[in-house]
């Protein structure tokens, strides 16, 4: 692995020449020489294997970079970088790669939050090294600061944005009043979503990347199945104006939390109403940002480019910068088996505060028959808000009722729900949210 000039030299393979892996390209050819700078060795873009190698590319380089034959691509690979996405071919290539001898670099949430203990098992077998920091997050640091900086203490609580798409879209909306559809199109446009970008509105993406942040933060094995998951598709014009109205902004945020009794961790994602001088309601775009709780340090906060082709090729390059040093030093790789069993809770067992919209009828004891109902169950009615409802009529005097609790356990809310429904008082139980912050 030397040149001519006795520079070292490793050699990459990049597996996806698509809106990341283009960027990826872009930087080991135009920066070459000031990463050789950096690093003290020469890294080699041997190949890039693609569906179509024919086709035009964001960055575009001669053609013989390009294949559609993985095992030419491959060949004498000491770093391989992964940016297909998706479980197949990823997985099967990653486990070659592997078996090959070769580090292996991976932005690829999905198949590391479904299959990642069988690949990190392998990693760790071949004492190879398996790096994933542009998997959560985009640009953002913060695999590595779980891992190494945080590792002295006890984390507790994981709480953030950390889909750029679903941020965009959101953002979009309220801010520019843009629909649904148009937004989302929009955020494809920009190299944001995904493939398919259901898995973003859907919510599957971010409960992938928090399955994944809790591995690292509880030393435990965690999968995309293990966490429960709502998307942005439902959330209402109603939800929006009655957040609005409250002084709240609708984000989907992404939770891990360790409780005590019952032992175990609640993995969640979710539409949560923030209120609005909340640090996260103030993350715009594709822009992610995650909130760390630990015993010691308090509270930290990351904060940067959620998506995007360049930015999240910075990640994969620091992977890839971190093993080329390592490799170039000797000494084996970083392994992520888990360290112990922590039993994933059913989200029944956490707590947090809601906001509750229902349309009763306009007339005196109803709002006394609510929040007596609200009480039995043990939640208790931090403020309500009366709106006038669109659909009330003479004959049907009806009104619209916000109310936001204090702190209850899901169990309690989805009680509360069930006998708030059948309350001869109330027609319809409109909308009901999480609502995080103070
Ligand atoms: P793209 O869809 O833009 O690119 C995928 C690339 O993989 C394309 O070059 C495609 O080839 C190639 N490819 C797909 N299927 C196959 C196959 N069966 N055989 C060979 N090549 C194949 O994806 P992204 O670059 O956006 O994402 C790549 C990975 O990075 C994903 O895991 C994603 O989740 C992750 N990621 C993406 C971010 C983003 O902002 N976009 C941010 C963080 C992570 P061809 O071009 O010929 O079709
Ligand atoms: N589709 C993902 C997002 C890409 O929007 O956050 C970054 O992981």
């Amino acid at each position: 692995m030397t040149t001519a000039s006795d520079t070292p030299a490793l050699n990459i393979a990049l597996l996806g020449g698509g809106t990341v892996g283009s960027q990826v390209a872009r930087i080991l050819t135009e920066d070459a020489a000031s990463l050789t700078g950096r690093i003290g060795a020469e890294l080699n873009l041997t190949g890039i294997f693609v569906r179509n190698p024919q086709a035009t590319r964001d960055f575009q380089l001669p053609s013989e970079y390009y294949s559609d034959d993985v095992d030419e691509v491959m060949d004498g690979a000491d770093i391989v970088v992964e940016l297909i996405g998706g479980i197949e071919p990823a997985r099967e290539l990653i486990l070659k790669a592997i078996s090959q001898g070769a580090n292996v670099v991976t932005g690829n949430k999905e198949l590391l939050a479904t299959h990642g203990n069988e690949l990190y098992e392998a990693a760790a077998q071949a004492g190879v090294q398996l790096s994933f920091e542009a998997s959560v997050a985009g640009a953002i640091p913060i695999l590595r600061p779980l891992r190494d900086s945080l590792s002295g203490d006890k984390i507790t609580r994981i709480m953030g944005i950390v889909n750029g798409t679903t941020n965009y879209i959101l953002d979009q909306m309220d801010s520019t009043g843009a629909s649904f559809n148009d937004a989302l199109a929009e955020a494809q446009r920009l190299g944001y979503a995904e493939a398919d970008p259901a898995a973003d509105v859907e919510g599957q993406d971010a409960a992938a990347k928090v399955a994944i942040l809790a591995h690292l933060a509880f030393h435990a094995p965690f999968t995309l199945d293990q966490v429960y998951t709502e998307g942005i598709t439902d959330v209402s014009d109603l939800d929006h104006k009655s957040a609005a109205e409250a002084g709240y902004i609708i984000k989907l945020l992404a939770i891990a939390e360790q409780l005590e009794d019952p032992e175990g961790v609640v993995l969640r994602v979710h539409p949560t109403l923030l209120p609005r001088e909340h640090p996260l309601a103030s993350v715009r775009g594709a822009y992610n940002a995650v909130f760390v709780e630990a015993e010691n340090v308090d509270e930290l906060m990351f904060y940067g480019p959620g998506a995007g082709g360049s930015a999240t090729a910075s990640a994969v390059m620091g992977d890839v910068m971190s093993i080329a040093k390592r490799r170039l030093r000797g000494g084996p790789g970083r392994t992520h088996t888990a360290r112990r069993e922590l039993e994933c809770l059913d989200i029944g067992e956490s707590t947090t505060r809601y906001m509750v919209v229902v349309r009763a009828a306009d007339a005196s004891g109803v709002l006394a028959k609510v929040a007596g109902t609200f009480a039995d169950h043990g939640v208790s009615i931090k403020s309500m808000n009366q709106t006038p409802d669109e659909a009330s009529s003479d004959d049907e005097k009806t009104a619209l009722l916000a109310f936001i609790t204090h702190r209850a356990k899901e169990s309690q809310l989805a009680q509360t729900l069930e006998a708030t429904k059948g309350l001869d008082v109330v027609n319809e139980v409109l909308s009901v949210m999480r609502v995080e912050g103070k």
